[in-house]
């Protein structure tokens, strides 16, 4: 029996980005550079990897992304480390790191980087997958949760959504939050043999994730429960109900949902959600006003979100967004043939790409005929044949594609003649 030859797969959730994708990824860091680059966002980028007692501490134990899905790992030197899950925790250690705590606040920072999450793979649902995100840090007032509130609006809109809606919720912090916990028990203590079995893990270790269940059952048991925003204080009502006005003035389209809770420890105050007609989270982000002093900094106030980018074009394409035409067409074509020739190609070609001229050529081939049906297959105007003979009489063959005229023409005046060619048509 011939044994069949095993071939090495990519990792399980891990997909590549190939050559057709990739104007895809550059069109959404396009959009995003030019967008937050304008609203004053400098790009930053961490390394994958971090300490592991990092995301700990920031993203928080009893979190599913910490007790279930980091990639962690020791290393041959002993050091327990941890590709990133998200971008936030990893921008606030370099932001105390790198002195930014002294530097004239609010610090604005954005990233297009990788992240690592073992989730269960789904459509749009990855291990490594992509995020644009940005970081607003020093800063407590309402009107900077609006201000990134209203970019990421806009960033989506430009990139060809339309009618989504932003989920919105203040979740209060340590003041408020106690008591509407010990309320939000009392409340489930009498119902916990209808609740599903993730939901009576969910009761004893975190209780807040209990409103973010999936399950219809556990949905509509909550329906009657108990809203944090009854709960929050004077200080806490009083930065959302201003949050509320801003974006009610800049006119971003929001709905209230009292039962929004996000999957990281680390946020207070406002929290909010983007999700497509399909419930898909298309990006998310909110306050988080400890962080900073969690992981060894000074107090400061910080909000950010973060868009999963794979989900984003997944979405994209579904609409129909047609991509902007980023490279002309060729209109030249080099064909080389013989050694010298092949030789004297390479430099020929950058001395046309240095004067500006889109050209192409396939240094790989040898026929003419293999060379002139790239050549047609390309639409290109001109043809520039180089063989042999005229890599040693110091000529080049210029041919027009459309008429199959063709004339002698020496090296030296090419490019000119080209331009030349190229401005007449
Ligand atoms: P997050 O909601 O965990 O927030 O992730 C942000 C976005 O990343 C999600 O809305 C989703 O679109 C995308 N995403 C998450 N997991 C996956 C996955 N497995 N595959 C594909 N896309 C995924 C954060 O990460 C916070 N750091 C956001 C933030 C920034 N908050 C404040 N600043």
């Amino acid at each position: 029996m011939p044994r069949t030859k095993k071939q090495i797969q990519s990792v399980k959730g891990m997909h590549d980005i190939l050559p057709e994708e990739q104007p895809w990824f550059d069109y959404v860091l396009k959009k995003g550079r030019e967008i937050l680059e304008d609203y004053g966002f400098s790009r930053i980028e961490t390394p994958v990897l971090e300490y592991t007692e990092l995301f700990e501490k920031g993203v928080g134990l009893g979190t599913d992304i910490v007790e279930k899905e980091m990639y962690s790992f020791k290393t041959r030197g002993g050091d327990q480390l941890t590709l990133r899950p998200e971008g936030t925790v990893p921008i606030v250690r370099a932001f105390i790191e790198n002195g930014m705590q002294s530097l004239p606040q609010p610090i604005k920072l954005w990233y297009f980087s990788p992240m690592f999450r073992h989730e269960q793979p789904q459509a749009g649902r990855y291990r490594q997958f992509w995020q644009l995100g940005v970081e607003l840090i020093g800063d407590f007032n309402p009107s900077s949760d609006a201000e990134i509130i209203f970019i990421l609006y806009k960033l989506l809109q430009e990139l060809g959504f339309k009618d989504l809606v932003f989920q919105i919720n203040s979740i209060g912090d340590e003041n408020c939050r106690p008591e509407y916990k010990k309320v939000l028990k009392n409340f489930y203590r009498s119902k916990i043999k209808r609740v599903c079995a993730s939901c009576r893990v969910r009761f004893r270790k975190n209780i807040l994730r209990m409103l973010d269940c999936g399950n219809e059952g556990c949905k509509e048991i909550l329906k009657s429960g108990p809203q944090i925003v009854d709960f929050l204080d004077e200080e806490c009502k009083e930065h959302f109900k201003t949050v509320l006005e801003f974006l009610d003035e800049i006119e971003v389209p929001y709905i209230l949902n009292p039962f929004l809770v996000r999957g990281l420890d680390y946020y207070n105050r406002t929290i909010f959600e983007v999700k497509d007609e399909s419930e898909i989270q298309l990006a998310g982000g909110g306050r988080y006003d400890k962080l900073i002093e969690l992981l060894g900094g000074t107090k400061f106030g910080a909000v950010g979100w973060a868009i999963g980018v794979d989900r984003v074009i997944i979405d994209l394409k579904k609409i129909g967004i047609k991509l902007p035409k980023t490279r002309e067409k060729p209109k030249i074509f080099l064909v080389q043939l013989g050694e010298l020739a092949k030789k004297k190609s390479l430099i020929l070609f950058e001395e046309f790409r240095k004067a500006g001229i889109n050209i192409q050529a396939s240094f790989s081939r040898d026929s003419i005929k293999s060379q002139l049906r790239i050549a047609n297959k390309l639409g290109v105007r001109f043809t520039l044949i180089f063989g042999q003979r005229e890599a040693l009489d110091g000529n080049i063959i210029l041919r027009d594609m459309g008429s199959s005229v063709q004339e002698i023409i020496p090296i030296e005046k090419i490019i000119e003649e080209v331009k030349k060619r190229l401005k007449e048509i």
